[in-house]
């Protein structure tokens, strides 16, 4: 089976999607690990509630630090690493372990409104000020650049006169569950094919 491990800071609604497409049959594979930045993180609690193991790692000033114990904590032979909400930089080894196998999911359409200091709320707030007609969701590659790995899907949606961040928000959290899970479904599905 297809051992993923997911990596959340937040709410965990993405985290969320991928248990329920899990409990569903959607998607078949095993979330061995979900690994928090924050003490505080809701997400911990949907996890626990599936009895999926959960580790705390509080963010120090050494950034590769994180990465290093995180790597300690799931090993080098998971098939995926899943940043779903993880609002901190991935850096450091796990990187170079994890080549090509880490995905995060980014509220808005790359190359559009990412990179340092954008994430959560404040991208759709940029969004709005930017008067975009059209903003959405991107799964990608993790790399060493911000935001910077190859895309592999996008889903958009149609911003509105009405919208305010929340509400924006929450239209594109809608896509970002669809997205996540369509990504680690075709990921999984051709390792089985490769395999
Ligand atoms: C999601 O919108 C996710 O795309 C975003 O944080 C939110 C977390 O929601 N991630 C980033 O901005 C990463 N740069 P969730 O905790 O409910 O999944």
């Amino acid at each position: 089976m297809y051992r993923i491990a997911v990596f959340v800071s937040g709410s965990g609604s993405n985290l969320q999607s991928i248990l329920d497409a899990v409990d569903k049959g959607e998607l078949k594979v095993v979330v061995t690990s979900v690994i928090s930045d924050n003490p505080k993180a809701e997400a911990l609690k949907r996890a626990e509630a599936k009895n999926i193991p959960t580790f705390i790692i509080e963010k120090g000033k050494d950034r590769n630090a994180f990465g290093d114990k995180a790597l300690e904590l799931i090993g080098d032979n998971l098939d995926l690493i899943v940043l779903a909400g993880f609002l901190s930089i991935l850096s450091g080894n796990i990187l170079k372990v994890y080549k090509n196998k880490i995905i995060n999911i980014h509220p808005s359409l790359i190359p559009k409104y990412c990179g340092k200091g954008m994430y959560g709320i404040r991208v759709h707030e940029a969004v709005l000020k930017g008067k975009e007609e059209v903003s959405g969701c991107t799964v990608h590659v993790v790399n060493e650049v911000i935001d910077g790995g190859d895309i592999i899907l996008q889903k958009t949606v149609q911003v509105k006169h009405s919208d305010t961040p929340e509400s924006l928000q929450k239209r594109v959290l809608i896509e970002e569950h669809k997205a996540l899970v369509q990504v680690i479904a075709m990921l999984a599905q051709e390792d089985i094919n490769e395999n």
